[in-house]
């Protein structure tokens, strides 16, 4: 390997430790959503970061920020890096932000080396990635990609009604929403350093993972209404409770994934919400929203046309009415040849081995591989543990994957 690079662990331990105090949940465990006060007191730790390098800021009408790094040459198409912060409620403090403080990092490092790039290096943090606010994942890379256009922003809100425009006002971000999309050809590249959140490269002993697709998400959300009703007074054959056909439900979910044949297709009702909610009395309405993946399309689509169709049935029999909204079905990505191949010279070059893999979960990469060549550098988790307090990288294997990502963005923007 040409270039000396010294990644330093203190930096990357303070910053995760100073972006982990800015939660909505105490320690272990970490929230942090987007637009909240403690994602907001996260990007200004971030933007502080990045003036101390020198990074050029902007921040778009979503708040997805870039920091650009000028390269000698700075009109051509820069080499981007970057994840999320936000976190979902009670999460831990490394899906996302170990890919945003790793990037930091990466450009820190090479800056100390003096690395010149020939095209700008930008970190990009993207606003977002998780559903939690406003049910659709991805939602800064997603509208960067021009999938989610102006129209469809201004129709989000959270579940307080509360609308996304509003919303991202109030933290701050101004402009008009399609300025935030970007031409394809904008970027050079882009690479998302990022924990496995699955158990194969701890089981392997390998400390780096080299992402060749992604799996294609689909979410659903599925409203139930029965009738409501005393518990006491109401005889079992008269009842349309919308919690018992949400529960069917659920189990046919499992079974839709069980049966497409493919052992990666994987469906999770993660919200169950039941109205009243008394004890003393039949759930008259029902809210499910059901996450439903697999690495091919043709799998996951299968299993949602058996959810729809189960959903159908159950109700039907239950006499209970239902509303099944599709929020989004994503193609799955594949990760583009070259910058894969530049990962694994950089693995090679610096003896440290790898594999290269498919991501389950899904990323901002999704959606930047719309835009630009892109590829994903994963190093292992404990456990494979993931979305939970006790999700937890060792610093050393942060350092392997920021110096792989570092030597990455020096090849491409070379
Ligand atoms: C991202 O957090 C995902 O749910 O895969
Ligand atoms: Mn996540
Ligand atoms: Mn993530």
């Amino acid at each position: 390997m040409a270039m000396e690079l010294t990644i330093s662990r203190a930096a990357i331990t303070a910053d995760l430790d100073d972006i982990a105090a800015c939660s909505e949940s105490p320690p272990p465990g970490v929230t942090r959503v987007v637009y909240g006060e403690a994602d907001l007191r996260a990007r200004a730790y971030l933007r502080g970061r990045c003036r101390e390098l020198g990074l050029q800021l902007r921040e778009d009408a979503l708040g997805n920020l870039f920091a650009r790094w000028p390269g000698a040459e700075p009109a051509l198409p820069a080499v981007a890096s970057g994840s999320h912060i936000d976190a979902i409620p009670s999460s831990g403090r490394y899906d996302g932000t170990v890919g945003v403080v790793g990037a930091l990092e990466a450009l820190s490092a090479l800056r100390r080396a003096g690395h010149q790039p020939r095209r700008s290096l930008e970190l990009l943090l993207f606003t977002a990635e998780e559903p939690t606010r406003f049910g659709i994942g991805c939602l800064g890379s997603r509208a960067l990609a021009g999938v989610l256009g102006p129209d469809q922003l201004r129709a989000l809100r959270d579940p307080a009604g509360r609308s996304l425009d509003e919303l991202r006002a109030a933290a701050g971000f101004a402009g008009p929403f399609d300025a935030v999309r970007l031409d394809p050809g904008h970027y050079a590249a882009f690479v998302e350093l990022h924990i496995e959140q699955g158990p194969v490269l701890e089981a392997e002993g390998l400390p780096i993972g080299v992402v060749r697709a992604i799996a294609a998400p689909a979410t659903m959300r599925l409203r139930l209404a029965g009738q409501g009703g005393h518990a006491g007074a109401v005889l079992m054959l008269e009842r349309r409770d919308a919690l018992l056909a949400g529960a069917e439900i659920a189990l046919a979910v499992e079974h839709a994934a069980l049966a497409t044949g493919s052992p990666n297709t994987v469906a999770t009702t993660g919200i169950f919400q039941i109205e009243p909610g008394a004890v003393n009395a039949i759930p008259s309405a029902a809210t499910l929203e059901i996450d439903v993946r697999d690495v091919a399309a043709e799998p996951r689509d299968h299993a949602l046309a058996a959810i729809r169709a189960a959903t159908e049935a159950i109700c039907g029999r239950r006499h209970v009415s239902h509303q099944l909204e599709l929020l989004n079905a994503d193609p799955p990505a594949t990760c583009d040849p070259a910058v894969v191949e530049a990962i694994v010279t950089v693995c090679d070059g610096l003896g440290l081995p790898r594999q290269i893999m498919v991501s389950r979960a899904y990323h901002d990469s999704l959606f930047m591989a719309r835009l630009c060549p892109t590829a994903m550098i994963f190093i292992p988790c404990r456990g494979g543990v993931s979305h939970r307090p006790d999700e937890y990288a060792d610093p050393d294997h942060i350092c392997q994957g920021v110096a792989v990502l570092a030597h990455t963005l020096a090849r491409l923007s070379a």
